[in-house]
């Protein structure tokens, strides 16, 4: 099949170059020139693990351009969908490449948006703008739940797939084109879609939050949260993931996701007390670390190691990571932040261009008064801590093998 897919970021990237690993002739578009050259030449312009090779080994099936010029008839909208400083999010994006692919699109095309979007936005919003261009078009839905640092592996192996139709010309089309992917499909209408993909979001952060609540708890009892969790978890109407505590969740999902939820609600009469709930939890979390360090030390003029800048592991994304609440905290109280991430530093330059950016671990610890671990990686499951000056560790997240050596604390267990 042809494919057009609008948006060269984590989401659109990855599905362009899934759809033509399964055969399909994919063309990319975005308005950022840099990344479509990249493209070109053959460089994924975001990590992704896999990423790269496949998207090496399918070239001769991807082309990238900035040109709206649209021969496909299925047409995929995967634009960012950023927060709004109220909370809302920002359509702009969604509603440029619509109103972009509308003009250039052929008659009878398939739209499907798979920006993650407020219920009823597809119907009440998208498809009125598309429609004033007098075209004749299906609009589908179809949400996105890959992970990052998994992006692949998750979209070629998803729990389920989501189409949200209003005809059966588009039910058709997404069910021919997801046939290679074995999983189950529900369909459902487009605002149930988007609906499926806002409740999976708010659900999944709310297991975070209430694992550092208890995690909170734990520390104050002197017990290990993630025995009690591991605990929790084995009650298969529970399940055992993310019931992780530490400082919280970040990237550039969930935050925006339950705040769009929350802002979105509330204009229409229902104030989400439980979202909210698990907001303000996971803005206060990662300042725990901050109150564990001063217990040990006042931070002034002292060289903190901050260890892990991505928003998780196996990624070089910085977007509502944990890690920025907790170095403006640190540079708020006149600390000296050594940091050091094995993929995110650049992205991170961007929100502090000057704190001071270590080659390695090591680097990052010398002479260090106190050391955050803020990032899972694999990496940090082992480390030298001799050349520090202090030996005060402070885990964010879980990951060190071994507490030999060192003051240890880890932020709930
Ligand atoms: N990142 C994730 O893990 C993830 C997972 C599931 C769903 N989502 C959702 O998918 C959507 C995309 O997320 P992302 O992380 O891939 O975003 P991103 O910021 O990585 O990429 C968005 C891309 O869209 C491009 N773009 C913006 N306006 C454009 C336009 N008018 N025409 C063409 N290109 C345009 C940007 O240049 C950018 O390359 C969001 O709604 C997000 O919530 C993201």
């Amino acid at each position: 099949m042809e494919i057009c897919i609008v948006g060269a970021g984590y989401v659109g990237l990855t599905t362009a170059v899934c759809f033509a690993e399964m055969g399909n002739e994919v063309k990319i578009i975005d308005i950022d020139k840099e990344k479509i050259e990249k493209i070109k030449s053959g460089i994924a312009p975001i990590y992704e693990e896999g990423l790269q090779k496949l998207m090496e080994k399918n070239l001769d099936r991807i082309e990238a351009t900035t040109s709206y010029s649209i021969e496909e008839n299925i047409i995929f909208i995967c634009v960012g969908t950023p927060s709004l400083p109220d909370g809302k999010i920002n359509l702009k994006y969604v509603l440029d490449a619509a109103e972009n692919v509308a003009k250039n699109m052929k008659e009878e095309s398939i739209i499907v948006i798979k920006s993650t979007i407020f219920p009823g936005t597809t119907q009440k919003i998208v498809k009125p703008l598309i429609e004033k261009y007098g075209k004749k078009f299906s609009i589908a839905m179809n949400p996105e739940f890959l992970r990052e640092g998994k992006a692949i592996y998750d979209f070629m192996n998803p729990d389920r797939i989501v189409i949200g139709i209003e005809d059966g010309k588009a039910e058709n089309v997404l069910r021919k084109l997801y046939e290679p992917i074995k999983a189950p499909i529900i369909i459902t209408t487009p605002t149930e879609a988007e609906m499926i993909k806002y409740a999976s979001n708010a659900l999944l952060a709310t297991k975070i939050s209430f694992a550092n609540e208890i995690g909170n708890l734990c520390k104050i009892l002197g017990i290990d949260v993630y025995k009690v969790m591991k605990g929790v978890g084995m009650d298969h109407r529970i399940s055992p993931y993310f019931l992780d505590a530490g400082i919280g969740f970040g990237g550039s999902c969930f935050p925006k996701d339950l705040k769009a939820l929350y802002v979105g609600s509330k204009e229409l009469g229902y104030e989400m007390d439980l979202i909210k709930a698990v907001l303000e939890l996971n803005d206060k979390q990662p300042l725990q670390v901050i109150k564990i360090l001063e217990k040990y030390m006042d931070v002034n003029g002292k060289n903190i190691a901050v260890l892990g800048l991505a928003f998780k592991a196996n990624t070089d994304d910085v977007r509502e990571s944990r890690s920025i609440p907790i170095i403006e905290k640190l540079m708020e109280k006149g600390a000296i932040i050594k940091a050091y991430d094995p993929m995110a530093m650049e992205n991170m330059k961007k929100f502090f261009p000057r704190i001071i950016y270590c080659k390695s671990v090591a680097e990052a610890l010398e002479n260090a008064d106190a050391c955050l671990i803020l990032t899972d990686w694999k990496e940090f499951e082992k480390l030298d801590f001799s050349k520090m000056r202090n030996k005060l560790v402070i885990e964010g997240r879980k990951v060190l093998k071994s507490r030999e050596g060192i003051i240890y604390e880890g932020v709930c267990w």
